[in-house]
């Protein structure tokens, strides 16, 4: 099948459902033929997945311009070595947290400058920005009642934290309507993604 690649992005604070929804929507687009690669943030490669471990490390403190560079470095590796020859070879990329992440919990949360951010989004993603962002929006309640039990270092953040990561995505959204969909998250998984599948169709023509 000589299909044109899609790069489809998964936002939103911690459990709000984004996994849920990919692995929804991967299991019906590769139902309608298409071929897809799921990945996730950060990881996904090699030097990433170490990165991630770093990250989700409980027992380490990080400072915040660390951490970002960490995530930039996790993310440079995943554009190119996984993102774009997948593109090429027709793909659907379906990414579980992508920039957005870094735009909301470490400028709008950790309060670091979004215009510096989105500088370095720019150094690292280029022109191969995702083509669909869906954007699962959800209160800390509800975030905090999906979670897992046993926190990581970011899960461990308090409800102030969450409220302005929150926020960050919506204006996120609001910046960039074409790309992102935001869905009230606070529904059901078969309602949310009755909506999800309703993108896919319109933008992939399914
Ligand atoms: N709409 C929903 N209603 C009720 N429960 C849901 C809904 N969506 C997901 N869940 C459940 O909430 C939990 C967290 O969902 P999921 O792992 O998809 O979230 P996530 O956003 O990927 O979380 P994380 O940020 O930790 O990776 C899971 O147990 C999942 O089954
Ligand atoms: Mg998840």
């Amino acid at each position: 099948m000589n299909s044109k690649g899609f790069f489809i992005t998964f936002e939103g604070i911690d459990g709000c459902g984004k996994t849920t929804q990919l692995e929804l929507a991967d299991n019906f687009l590769t139902a309608s033929g298409r071929e897809t690669l799921v990945i996730r943030e950060p990881g996904s490669t090699p030097l990433s997945e170490r990165i991630r471990d770093i990250l989700l490390d409980n027992s380490l403190s990080v400072n915040p311009v660390s951490e970002l560079m960490l995530y930039i470095a996790a993310r440079a590796e995943l554009v190119n070595n996984a993102i774009i020859p997948a593109i090429a070879a027709g793909k659907v990329v379906l990414c579980d947290r992508f920039y957005d992440s870094t735009t909301a919990y470490q400028g709008y949360g950790r309060g670091i400058d979004v215009t510096l951010i989105s500088q370095l989004h720019r150094l690292t993603v280029g022109s191969h920005s995702p083509d669909l962002t869906f954007l699962i929006d959800v209160d800390y309640e509800t975030s905090l009642s999906r979670r897992k039990l046993t926190a990581d270092r970011l899960e461990s953040e308090s409800e102030e934290f969450f409220g302005k990561v929150r926020d960050g995505f919506v204006k996120i959204a609001e910046a960039e309507p074409e790309r992102v969909v935001v869905i009230d998250g606070g529904k059901t998984i078969e309602s949310i993604f009755a909506e999800v599948r309703h993108w896919l169709e319109t933008r992939l023509k399914i």
